[in-house]
């Protein structure tokens, strides 16, 4: 509760800075350096090269948590709770104590406003900690990925979920390729911090899989900005292996029992 409140207290005062991570050894690295790490079910995509998050099931999402959690020491800790595990507010809840008590999270991420606001209500009722997703929610997407807040009905739904979702309690709301103007606008309305993805610096915090930052995952989504080839730094350091391990260089007697 003391990282939630620290969450929310930012608002309005320093941006939040969450990014992605699916296993022990990049979280630790990710740690030194953000707010919160996301278990997203992006690791589907990234990971699994499923065509879409709605394959991605609870158990690879609990075991790909364990790993994060070794390497987290002081990040807010979220996992996203897959496709069809919060049907019904009894199956959120059995589903998100199983993800809370295996893996150690701080709080669980759910897809969507008024269709899912029975289950958010009823997890918080029972002091687990969510997040909220507006937008663009890969768990619904059949066909593209679009942005949303194009309509005037896209962002009367949008703005009235937002409100929603604050007043049910969640602690943050992730907007994803949301219009510039929409998302300024509920992040001004909202007294709980927005984090974005693809929709503006206004929002109060940001949020990226770390492997299309880093270079390590190949993608054109308009949004992501790669901020390193670590591809580069990765495949100098196999060359030098290969090259050593032909040329009987490595191992050496040092590296010799
Ligand atoms: O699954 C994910 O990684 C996400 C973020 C990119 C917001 O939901």
């Amino acid at each position: 509760m003391k990282k939630i409140k620290k969450i929310i207290n930012k608002k309005n005062r320093s941006k939040i800075v969450c990014l992605t991570a699916y296993s022990k050894n990049i979280a630790e690295e990710i740690d030194k350096h953000v707010d919160i790490i996301l278990v997203g079910d992006s690791l589907g995509s990234v990971l699994y090269n499923y065509s879409s998050t709605r394959k991605v099931t609870l158990t690879e999402m609990i075991n790909h948590s364990k790993s994060v959690r070794l390497g987290v020491k002081k990040s807010l800790m979220v996992v996203d709770m897959p496709f069809r595990t919060y049907t019904t507010k009894n199956i959120a809840l059995k589903n998100a104590k199983k993800i809370l008590n295996e893996t150690k999270c701080d709080a669980v991420k759910l897809e969507g406003g008024k269709k899912v606001i029975k289950q958010v209500e009823y997890l918080i009722k029972n002091k687990i900690p969510v997040m909220g997703h507006l937008g663009l929610l890969p768990q619904s997407v059949k066909g593209k990925f679009k942005s949303k807040g194009k309509t005037s009905r896209e962002i009367k739904q949008l703005m009235n979920d937002a409100m929603l979702l604050q007043k049910t309690g969640v602690f943050a709301i992730v907007l994803e390729c949301v219009k510039t103007p929409i998302a300024k606008q509920i992040t001004k309305d909202l007294k709980i911090p927005t984090i974005g993805i693809g929709s503006s610096v206004h929002c109060d915090g940001q949020v990226l899989v770390t492997d299309d930052l880093l270079g390590l995952n190949e993608t054109k989504i308009k949004f992501v900005k790669r901020f390193l080839n670590i591809k580069k730094y990765i495949n100098l350091g196999l060359k030098k292996y290969a090259s050593d391990v032909r040329s009987k260089k490595y191992p050496s007697k040092k590296h010799s029992y």
